[in-house]
């Protein structure tokens, strides 16, 4: 079983994965969000679930130092791929890493970054005990008042509305016909947030600055997410 990855859902991403699931563009949430976070150009950031490295290559386009971290390996070719194919000059080349099921420990020193992105994973772990720990080790990579922001699903989210309860705040649900057209098993398991103390009671480690959300609902999903902008104060 995974330290800090949930078996089903990384089955489901290596399947995607390898029908070539990808989007070509960053996440317009995350896009805004980078205009607002003000981080001197040079900033170390991880995006941890950095996927198909449009949002990392957004960020690096800016000058700063990125980091990704995911649980498949092609991601790593397939991002360097992108970057190497359209000829961007950036000034530092983003640092990519797997994370297996086995390892205890993000693979990073202690206070690295100045600021921590994780966009539409962390729900992904699907277990409370897993992402406290996650959580833990952010903390521990994050530098003394790093910027971090975390979406995670709510309870408006259509997986808390068409899928399957499992107990713990997990629900299970696959996609795959509505929205992301991969054919075959896409299968995942999500933790969902229903109030403002269950946030607060997450995330009590850090400084919780804004409990915010971002929402779109059409052709059937309703893709409810809250944003937490939070902030690393030891
Ligand atoms: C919905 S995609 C989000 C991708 C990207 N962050 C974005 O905003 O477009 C989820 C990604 O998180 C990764 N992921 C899921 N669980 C993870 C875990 N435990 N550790 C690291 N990455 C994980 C998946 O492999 C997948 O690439």
């Amino acid at each position: 079983m995974g330290y800090f990855t949930d078996d089903i859902t990384v089955k489901a991403y290596k399947h995607a994965f390898k029908k070539n699931y990808d989007h070509s563009y960053p996440n317009e949430n995350i896009v805004r969000i980078s205009e607002a976070i003000k981080l001197r150009p040079g900033s170390k950031c991880l995006d941890f679930g950095y996927s198909f490295g449009e949002n990392l290559i957004h960020f690096a386009k800016k000058g700063h130092k990125m980091f990704g971290l995911d649980n498949h390996k092609i991601l790593e070719k397939k991002t360097l791929k992108k970057i190497k194919e359209r000829n961007l000059k950036l000034k530092f080349e983003p640092e990519l890493k797997t994370l297996t099921k086995k390892d205890k420990k993000l693979p990073y020193k202690n206070n690295t970054f100045d600021f921590i992105l994780a966009n539409q994973n962390v729900y992904l772990l699907a277990s409370e005990e897993k992402i406290f720990k996650l959580l833990k080790e952010f903390k521990r990579v994050a530098k003394k008042n790093a910027e971090i922001v975390i979406t995670m699903m709510s309870q408006k989210n259509w997986v808390a509305r068409d899928g399957k309860y499992l107990g713990n705040n997990c629900y299970e649900l696959d996609p795959q016909s509505k929205l992301n057209r991969v054919k075959g098993n896409f299968l995942h398991r999500y933790y969902i947030l229903n109030s403002k103390s269950h946030i607060e009671y997450l995330f009590r480690d850090f400084k919780i600055n804004e409990i915010g959300h971002f929402d779109n609902s059409y052709l059937g999903v309703h893709g409810h997410h809250y944003v937490l902008f939070l902030k690393n104060t030891k």
